[in-house]
């Protein structure tokens, strides 16, 4: 099953896979980041597609076509804003993973990856929420064999080796 989970630095939007995750906000209209960067790399129809969503809760999930991306679709979730922790931020990071996968899973989709959510201009801590991935990703592989791979991309060396650390926590 940890076979199925792949840790690496680059691009998400470079990525040839089902579905990309987008941190996106809850109006859905793009913005920066890693939402700014799939937004200029699949093009302006997806900004339209977006307008059509009517915007997005925190910890829930839309999806839509990829347009110009290598990937073949988009799912948009909303990650909470870090106001220390104490303000449900741990469940509404969970409920947002664990809702990607069901959008994923609703349309049949095996390959999905994922960029550290909330972990930007949130603010969640690395750490604690690329232990909330890890653990999400698991009990999605547990749960539905059929997803083949979940990749998880990290933008810089220092989140790829918090993860890479959790990794070993979690499986071994
Ligand atoms: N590929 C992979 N990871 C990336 C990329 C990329 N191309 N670009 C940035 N990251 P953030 P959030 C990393 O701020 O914290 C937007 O304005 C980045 O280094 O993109 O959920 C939305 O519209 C960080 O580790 O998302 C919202 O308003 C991670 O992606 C708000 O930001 C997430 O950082 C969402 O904030």
């Amino acid at each position: 099953m940890k076979e199925k989970i792949e840790i690496i630095q680059g691009d998400i939007t470079k990525l040839a896979v089902d579905a990309i995750v987008n941190a996106a906000n809850n109006t859905l209209l793009g913005g920066g980041g890693v939402d700014g960067a799939i937004h200029r790399a699949a093009g302006p129809k997806l900004v339209a597609e977006c307008a059509t969503l009517l915007g997005c809760k925190t910890g829930d999930a839309k999806i839509t076509a990829g347009y110009r991306l290598p990937a073949k679709h988009v799912i948009h979730t909303v990650g909470p804003v870090w106001h220390g922790g104490g303000k449900g931020e741990p469940e509404l990071l969970r409920s947002a993973y664990r809702r990607c996968f069901q959008v994923a899973r609703e349309n049949s989709l095996t390959s999905i990856a994922f960029p550290a959510i909330s972990a930007g201009v949130y603010g969640y801590p690395m750490a604690q929420a690329g232990e909330i991935a890890l653990h999400e990703a698991k009990a999605a592989l547990e749960s539905y064999p059929e997803f083949e791979r979940v990749i998880f991309v990290l933008f810089n060396e220092g989140a790829l080796r918090i993860y890479q650390e959790t990794f070993k926590k979690i499986f071994s």
